[in-house]
């Protein structure tokens, strides 16, 4: 494409003060003390996209927040890209962990990034990514080189789990329309070794609650003589995994596809080092499934991750107490197949079955989603394939992540076309951590990147 680079180059200081500015706004759509906010960031997507050279773009209000519709339709008989993202952001807690404050932004280099990264909640997930979409319309229209339709669909209640979502799309089949859906929500295997996301887990997310005695009771005068219900929270926890850290619930793997030797061959030649994943985390050794690789664990293989438990006196000092409730907050990471409501009903019959007398249990399901996997044969891998190879000089590597997100098996469902996951995030961004930053040159690469994708799509769909 003509003079991507020059534009990029020309215009890089403003895509990030930009950039910069939308990071200010705390849209952490879990937290409702945060909703002007949230709404704010909508109105700030929208008038982007009038700026990129949409036509027409909206805010579709829903059930919870809205979702930026734009759209550039240049010729009905040309195909239409549907890009996806989310404007909204995780709570950035543990706030004292960041070492600048998260709606702060600032470019700091880092040893991975030492041209700099952009240091904010939402830096990578997702504001940087979405907005590389944005960028690079905007290059496509005043350039004059939008080769095909364009529409946008970001949305705000990504990270809770996209309730509303599901509905919109439902009942906006004919507006929603596409040939493919583009999403930059995932990441790639390093700065030089470009990769194609083509597969994302399905997700359950459940929480539970043990309660044993009406009230908190006094350690000594009650303790061994009634159910602690902490101490009965763990063990089940606990018995949720075997010596071999399979998951014991009945029936959870029965959908579990197997893949073949030689898909599992091909996997471990991506470029992978225990010695570098183990050094980046601290640790002295990986954990998990027996008879699986670190990089099957995390992408072909469900889980079963407790992602927070509280109960009891957490406070200074001691205090002897037997408290009356106990909960967790539980995750598990499904695999294409698995069904998220099937397996949320797995887990309660079992968790319900495994307590012991003297306690009671409560199981409440969050929100879920199917996993997904994309072919690498589909004319939408092909294009994405090809820019990359542009712009990286390498061919990308299709690579299963083990994130999720749950929306993309839906519209496949409804919407009937492909997605295609051009991820320019890193492992090392810290999404959803303290300190979470996206590199200077991955958000400039995917701005470039993305003009390319839409120029080999419409190429290959005459
Ligand atoms: N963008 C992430 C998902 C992701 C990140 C996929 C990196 C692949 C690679 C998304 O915003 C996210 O965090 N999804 C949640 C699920 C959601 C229902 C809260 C997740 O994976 O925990
Ligand atoms: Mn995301
Ligand atoms: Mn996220």
């Amino acid at each position: 494409m003509e003079n991507i680079q020059s534009y990029v180059n020309q215009h890089k200081d403003r895509f990030l003060s930009e950039l910069i500015e939308l990071l200010k706004i705390p849209s952490i759509s879990a937290d409702s003390a945060y909703k002007k906010d949230v709404l704010s960031t909508a109105e700030a997507v929208k008038t982007q996209l009038e700026a990129a050279g949409c036509d027409l773009v909206e805010i579709c209000e829903t059930n919870g927040y809205p979702i930026v519709y734009g759209e550039k339709i240049i010729d009905k008989n040309l195909p239409t890209v549907l890009v996806y993202g989310h404007y909204d952001v995780q709570p950035p807690d543990p706030l004292e962990l960041w070492t600048s404050p998260p709606f702060e932004p600032v470019i700091k280099p880092t040893e991975l990034h030492p041209e700099g990264a952009i240091f904010a909640r939402g830096a990578c997930d997702d504001k940087g990514q979405m907005y590389m979409h944005v960028k690079a319309m905007e290059f496509m229209t005043n350039t004059n080189q939008l080769p095909c339709n364009v529409k946008f669909m970001i949305e705000g209640e990504e990270e809770v789990g996209s309730e509303n979502l599901g509905d919109f799309v439902k009942a906006n089949h004919e507006k929603l329309k596409n040939d493919v859906i583009l999403i930059s929500d995932t990441g790639m295997i390093a700065k030089d070794v470009p990769s194609i996301t083509t597969g994302l887990r399905g997700l359950s997310y459940v929480e539970v609650e043990v309660t044993g005695p009406n009230r908190d009771l006094h350690s000594g005068l009650y303790g061994g003589a009634v159910a602690n219900p902490i101490n009965v929270l763990t063990k089940m926890i606990a018995s949720l995994h075997d010596d071999n850290n399979h998951i014991t619930i009945p029936g959870f793997y029965d959908k579990v596809e197997e893949l073949s030797k030689e898909e599992r061959a091909q996997m471990a030649k991506a470029p992978f080092s225990l010695e570098n994943y183990k050094k980046a985390l601290d640790i002295d050794a990986v954990y998990g499934e027996e008879g699986y690789t670190t990089n099957e664990r995390n992408s072909i293989r469900p889980t079963l991750d407790v992602n927070g438990i509280w109960g009891g006196y957490i406070g200074e000092g001691a205090k002897t107490v037997i408290a009356s409730k106990a909960y967790a907050k539980i995750s598990m990471r499904l695999v294409p197949n698995q069904d998220w409501k099937e397996i949320t009903d797995l887990f309660k019959s079992h968790f319900e079955s495994i307590a012991p007398a003297g306690v009671k249990v409560k199981v409440t399901p969050h929100h879920g989603g199917q996993g997904y996997v994309t072919p690498i044969d589909s004319i939408g891998y092909q294009a994405a394939s090809k820019a990359y190879s542009d712009t990286f000089g390498k061919t990308p590597i299709p690579q299963r992540s083990g994130g999720s997100i749950p929306i993309v098996a839906l519209f496949e469902q409804e919407l009937k076309s492909k997605t295609i996951l051009m991820g320019f995030g890193l492992d090392s961004d810290a999404i959803h951590s303290p300190n979470e930053h996206f590199g200077v040159w991955n958000y400039l690469k995917g701005i470039e990147t993305i003009p390319l994708f839409y120029k080999y799509f419409t190429e290959l769909s005459k």
